[in-house]
């Protein structure tokens, strides 16, 4: 694996069809399982690793995100990542940029609602990620399913060139969606609370029901956050809230355990006539988080 901190090198580096997989570091299986799902379908395989400040929306996150280019690296090389780009702020953000990208519709709900500019950033860094590394597939996790959305849209409506692949969320054994902000909950069980819902709604969806209220009313049962921002059906399509399951869709919760802000999704799809619940994958053992 090459580490490089400019996308000239990181072009530079390899022969055929290229994956991308953006991430802000400090990595887990999640980002791992992208990695490994680029890994089947490209043949050279690069990963980004840059926490994007245009897409923090509160100063005390974007500080106290955890860093370690190190431990990134070594984790990356293991699972077959070919080239490591990990650029310094002034390659991404040489001046304060004046263009940014602002997908509509999309953005207006959920995560867009509660948190003003970040999708704005998300796309914009997004965009060029695209523009200056030119993959033919780039891979994100349906764990932010409404900015895989965001994605998805602005990949289209910008003409960028191949493909945008969802991947499913990568749970630890109790259920919890990965995510590095998980090293700083201290309730665990109230944590717990959004996947034990979300299962619950998956097996309601088996069960034949169609209602957004009443799948949402099973999620929010269950909910012992301590605030709850929403509890929303959406689609797939285009993340507006419906009102019945009747097309490829997404249960998303978010809210927050002390000072800390958590999101999950069940998604939903279409598999013929059949609505399947898509809880993702499992691990058998303690995610990586904590161990080093
Ligand atoms: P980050 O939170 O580091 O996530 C990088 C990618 O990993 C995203 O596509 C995210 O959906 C995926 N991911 C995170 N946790 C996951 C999990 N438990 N299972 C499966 N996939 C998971 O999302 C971002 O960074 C940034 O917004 C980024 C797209 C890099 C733009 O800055």
């Amino acid at each position: 694996m090459e580490i490089v901190e400019t996308p000239e090198e990181a072009r530079a580096i390899g022969e055929g069809t290229r994956g991308l997989v953006p991430t802000m570091g400090y990595l887990h299986e999640g980002h791992l399982s992208l990695v490994e799902a680029a890994r089947r379908r490209c043949d050279v395989v690069v990963m980004s690793v840059f926490v994007n400040p245009l897409q923090f929306d509160d100063p005390a996150d974007l500080e106290r995100y955890p860093r370690d280019l190190e431990r990134d690296a070594e984790l990356a090389e293991q699972a077959g990542v070919d080239v490591l780009f990990a650029p310094p702020l002034e390659v991404m953000y040489p001046v304060e940029p004046v263009t940014t990208v602002e997908v509509r519709g999309v953005t207006e709900t959920m995560e867009g609602l509660h948190r003003p500019g970040h999708f704005q950033g998300v796309a914009t860094v997004v965009a060029k990620l695209f523009a200056a590394l030119r993959p033919d597939q780039s891979f994100f996790g349906r764990k932010d399913h409404q900015q895989l959305i965001v994605v998805r849209t602005m990949h289209r409506d910008l003409s960028f060139p191949g493909e945008v692949v969802g991947c499913p969320t990568v749970r630890e054994a109790d259920g919890l969606a990965l995510s590095s902000r998980n090293l700083f909950v201290a309730d665990r069980e109230a944590a717990l609370s959004i996947s034990r819902g979300l299962t619950v709604a998956a097996e309601a969806v088996e069960a034949g029901e169609r209602s957004a209220s009443v799948l949402v009313e099973a999620v929010r049962r269950n909910l012992a956050l301590d605030s709850v921002d929403y509890v929303t059906l959406a689609s797939q399509h285009d993340a507006r809230p419906l009102e019945r399951l009747d097309r490829p869709a997404f249960l998303a919760v978010a809210g927050r355990v002390g000072d800390v802000r958590l999101i999950d999704n069940l998604p939903i799809d279409l598999v013929g006539e059949m609505f399947v619940p898509d809880l993702g994958i499992r691990l058998d053992r303690p995610s990586l988080l904590y161990s080093r």
